[in-house]
């Protein structure tokens, strides 16, 4: 594998700086203003090691290695700048470097093992069952699923968990308004959910006016618990029919989980959690239920956390007490991660500092909380149909591929609409930071121009585009010519190649922060950068040799559009 550049860069200055290169690699960023070189070592960091002022640090290396430099091909110069030492590179050099490194890392550029031997959970998606799929589960099921990639990308063993509500009380007042108001046939309807939460609401709502309502949930809920065949085929078949709705979804993002280890799937587990709890002297009785005082612990600022009420009944905490053991006991992961609502995060602080009482890494739990999507309430509430959101955004792509926007033949429209609608709907959730409020802006959303999925997409078939017309005209592909990228010496083509090599680090860096909008505005610069190269210069057109050299330039674009695309759960489309 050819080293990174920053790699070469560190080799060159670590041993004048008496430092391992590994440090100095973290230490080299991008210069902050252009001209300032291609990259730059700030030298505060090591004032304070070196004993001397970061001024007379870039001084001394700029001159101390002079000769070192005059040997290096990558490195052309190096410049003392107040307390920076800038580098620059020999453009030629550069080029080839990056593009040699694209095309020996193949379709896979990007990804390396750095994650190797490392397990990670990701706990996502997580609908209630009989309920229907909140615009939050959308959230949760694209950004989890991005961080599964991105994990998975860097050699990570990733675990993708769908952490179903299928369990909980709530089945039992869904149980008892079955016994007495289902009708059969309705779950063969349109919208067998929706029929199961309106059963739900209306037995619930009965329970609040006349207790005998509430004593048939909780006896349908033993019934349930006890394992009463009755009780426990009703619950199978709704879990079946919300599995099923939910498939249709999961298949339209192309999100596939490693588990589907719903909350019943803890039932078994929570005596083992609670005798923990006990042995370890974390829970007490308190009025008849069993809690958990953080502060009798030395935890302050936290509410208790209720694990068993007092009429027994354990809870949805319960239920994430067990699973959180379990996936310590079981996987020995490097990280549990957590993508849940922002309005959860108490439950998780709760559930985290509870771990950490027990004795378990704690610190390897991370919840990703998301912010709500603005603007998204029907007569449902905020829980819209699924189907509205994704649906909307399709038929929307479709008006606007018919409208001419973008040429599609005929016959491949609907997959097309298809593949825009949900790239645009997926890339406006993963634009930005999780934390953040999104508005989903339905007139510039679908847009082949701007921040969007299918501007991305689009700009990724026009890339093929330029490749296949070159092979139609000159019978050149890439990876097939003598090409030379050194002669890729323009600024423009120097940024478009700086973006290029800063791709892995990208994906890096949204695994370390959990952001996978770290991806997405890097696919936004190098789309931008490659527009700006490609408004100033030919490809097609251009003398052959240059022509060649950009030939090579064009397809490692495509690739990294193609690859993080990919991340992101975008199909990167060939034609438009
Ligand atoms: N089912 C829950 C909800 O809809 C989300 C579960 C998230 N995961 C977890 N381990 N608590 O709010």
């Amino acid at each position: 594998m050819h080293e990174s550049t920053r790699d070469s860069i560190a080799r060159l200055l670590a041993p004048a700086l008496g430092l391992p290169e590994s440090e100095v690699t973290e230490l080299v960023e991008l210069p902050r203003e252009r001209g300032r070189g291609d990259y730059a070592l700030p030298c505060f960091p090591l004032a304070r090691r070196l004993r001397k002022p970061p001024q007379a640090i870039a001084a001394e290396l700029a001159e101390s290695l002079a000769p070192a430099v005059a040997a290096d091909p990558l490195v052309a110069r190096l410049e003392a700048s107040g307390p920076y030492l800038n580098i620059h590179l020999d453009p030629a050099t550069f080029a080839r470097r990056v593009l040699a490194r694209v095309a020996q890392a193949g379709e896979r550029f990007g990804e390396s093992e750095r994650g190797a031997g490392q397990r990670v959970v990701i706990d996502f998606s997580s609908p209630n069952i009989a309920k229907r799929f909140h615009i939050g589960h959308l959230r949760s099921t694209v950004i989890g699923a991005a961080l599964v990639r991105i994990h998975r990308a860097l050699g990570y063993e990733v675990i993708g968990v769908n952490h179903l509500g299928d369990w909980g009380t709530q089945f039992g007042h869904l149980i008892s308004a079955w016994e007495l108001w289902g009708e059969p046939e309705r779950l063969e309807g349109e919208d067998p959910i929706g029929y199961l939460q309106q059963l739900y609401v209306r037995h619930n709502k009965a329970a609040k006016e006349d207790p005998s309502y509430a004593d048939r949930a909780r006896a349908a809920f033993r019934r349930l618990e006890e394992g009463d065949p009755e009780a426990r085929a009703l619950w199978s078949r709704m879990r079946e029919i919300s599995l099923a709705e939910f498939d249709r979804i999961y298949r339209l993002l192309g999100v596939e989980f490693d588990e589907i280890a719903g909350e019943s799937f803890y039932e078994d587990k929570m005596a083992h959690a609670l005798a923990l709890c006990e042995q370890r002297g974390i829970a007490r009785e308190s009025e008849g239920a069993l809690i958990i005082d953080f502060a009798e612990h030395g935890v302050e600022g936290l509410q208790p956390m209720l694990l068993r009420r007092s009429d027994g009944a354990t809870l949805y905490a319960t239920r994430d007490l067990a699973a959180g053991i379990y996936r310590f006991e079981t996987y020995d992961p490097a990280k549990i991660i957590y993508v849940i609502g922002a309005p959860q995060r108490l439950h998780l602080q709760q559930l985290f500092a509870a771990l950490g009482l027990l004795g378990f890494p704690a610190e390897r739990c991370h919840h990703v909380a998301f912010g709500h999507v603005l603007g998204m309430s029907t007569r449902e509430g905020t829980a819209i149909l699924l189907d509205e959101v994704l649906g909307r955004a399709i038929e929307l792509a479709e008006q606007r591929i018919r409208e001419g926007d973008v040429r599609v033949p005929e016959d491949r429209i609907e997959e097309t609409a298809r593949a825009v609608g949900v790239g645009a709907v997926v890339f406006a959730d993963l634009r930005h930071r999780p934390i953040k409020d999104i508005a989903f802006d339905w007139d510039r959303l679908v847009r082949f121009e701007g921040e969007t999925g299918p501007y991305l997409q689009y700009t990724h078939a026009r890339l093929r585009a330029i490749l296949d017309r070159v092979a139609e005209e000159h019978g050149e592909r890439p990876g097939e010519t003598e090409a030379d990228p050194g002669r890729l010496v323009t600024d423009e083509e120097r940024a478009v190649l700086m973006h290029l090599e800063q791709y892995p680090r990208a994906i890096e860096r949204a695994a370390r922060e959990l952001e996978p909008s770290v991806v997405s505005a890097h696919l936004l610069d190098l789309a931008a950068a490659f527009s700006t190269f490609y408004h100033k210069h030919h490809v097609k057109n251009a003398p052959p040799e240059l022509r060649r050299a950009r030939l090579e330039l064009v397809e490692a674009v495509r690739r990294v559009l193609a690859h993080g695309l990919g991340l992101l759960g975008i199909e990167a489309l060939e034609r438009m």
